[in-house]
């Protein structure tokens, strides 16, 4: 029996779980023309989260784009990508005839290319036209979009992953973009991202063309109560079993953090002999392989940190809670309060660590637990 558990690729089918709130009102938005930015560090599954909205709206006649920007580092490949959504939206995979014509009045014309594979179709267009041709072209294959969702009466969604790399992009396409999405109300977006910092100024700046431009969707972690049947399910459906308590403490290590959840049951699963019920010894062992398997990541954050940063992750590591109070400074003997103030602000815009109130976590997955055994 192979594991059930994953982490890193998508969340599909019965990887995903819960999120029916966040399904149900996103799917709701897109349907109503509502555009909506979704906020959540990485690995919190805004990705998974968009791709069963994208499923469901497909179910609903919507006709759905979705881009990742990680992906698209110059104009050209967003206007490449760009074209290869209109191409599936217009129904026209495959058919490069019918493409070519459709594409003619682009101001620059792109390379199709067929996979001999799988016979899909990718678009590229040439390095080296002037800007605003580009520019021209990506508006166009926008307009499109918006045509057809009036031509066809049909919903159109364009989601836009890793929204924060628009302006690393080019710094002109911020404004492009939201002139193009401002004429077209039929169009409906979703814009992800993982950077706060940079998504906040997109959204939340009164310079920003974006501001204010969309719903704000936080996605926190899953409950870990929601979380707690998955978990079960997965142990009994592949030939083993798990005790309630050991999925207290998966939970409780995790707090519900998505991709932490899914990792450590990967290793609890792995540890637990087929037919046997994970326990104690088996979720100790699991921690210990998964905190090796990760120590190269972890150290390299370790790495970063300055030493001021350091000091506060060992006590944070050690007891969350108030660094900038007199006596939790003392008690773990950390520097003066600006000095801890800049650490912590230097470490929440890493998104290490997390700040509510007052009140200071680690929120890197398995951090804490890294720092406290190497201590
Ligand atoms: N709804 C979910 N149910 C179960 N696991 C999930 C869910 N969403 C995400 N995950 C886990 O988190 C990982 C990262 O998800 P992803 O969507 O790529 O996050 P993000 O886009 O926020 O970085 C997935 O590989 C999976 O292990
Ligand atoms: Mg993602």
């Amino acid at each position: 029996m192979s594991n059930p558990f994953k982490y890193g690729p998508i969340a599909l089918d019965e990887s995903f779980t819960d999120r029916d709130a966040e399904v149900a009102e996103l799917s709701a938005d897109a349907l109503n023309g509502q555009d909506v930015v979704i906020f959540a560090p990485r690995r919190y599954g805004k990705t998974s989260l968009v791709h069963r909205v994208a499923q469901r709206l497909a179910t609903r006649r919507a006709l759905v784009a979705e881009v990742n920007l990680w992906f698209t580092p110059t104009k050209e490949k967003l206007a490449g990508r760009l074209a290869r959504e209109v191409a599936d939206i217009l129904g026209l995979a495959g058919k490069a005839r019918e493409i070519a014509r459709a594409f003619a009045g682009l101001r620059i014309t792109p390379t199709i290319t067929i996979d001999p594979n799988d016979g899909s179709l990718s678009f590229s267009f040439a390095a080296g036209h002037a800007s605003q041709d580009v520019d021209d072209t990506i508006e166009h294959l926008l307009r499109m979009l918006a045509e057809t969702a009036v031509g066809r009466k049909r919903p159109v969604v364009l989601i836009m992953d890793e929204f924060q790399e628009i302006a690393e992009i080019d710094p002109g396409l911020t404004k492009l973009l939201r002139s193009v999405f401002q004429e077209q109300p039929e169009v409906s977006h979703i814009y992800l991202g993982s950077k706060r910092h940079l998504m906040e100024r997109i959204f939340n700046d009164a310079n920003e063309p974006f501001w204010r431009s969309a719903k704000r969707v936080e996605l926190g972690p899953i409950e870990p109560e929601a979380f707690r049947p998955f978990i079960v399910a997965g142990f009994r459906d592949h030939g083993r079993n798990v005790e309630d308590g050991v999925v207290d403490r998966v939970l409780a290590v995790t707090g519900g953090h998505p991709y932490a959840t899914q990792e450590l049951c990967y290793f609890l699963w792995a540890e637990t002999p087929a037919k046997r019920v994970a326990r104690d010894g088996q979720f100790d062992a699991a921690l210990t392989k998964l905190l090796r398997s990760e120590h190269s990541h972890l150290s390299d954050l370790w790495d970063r940190a300055t030493a001021n940063q350091r000091l506060l992750l060992a006590a944070l590591a050690d007891a969350p809670g108030h660094p900038l109070s007199e006596d939790y400074r003392a008690r773990h003997g950390l520097r003066g309060a600006s000095t801890t103030q800049k650490a912590i602000d230097g470490l929440v815009k890493q998104e290490i660590v997390a700040k509510a109130g007052g009140f200071v976590r680690i929120a890197e997955p398995f951090y804490a637990e890294w720092i406290r055994r190497n201590g």
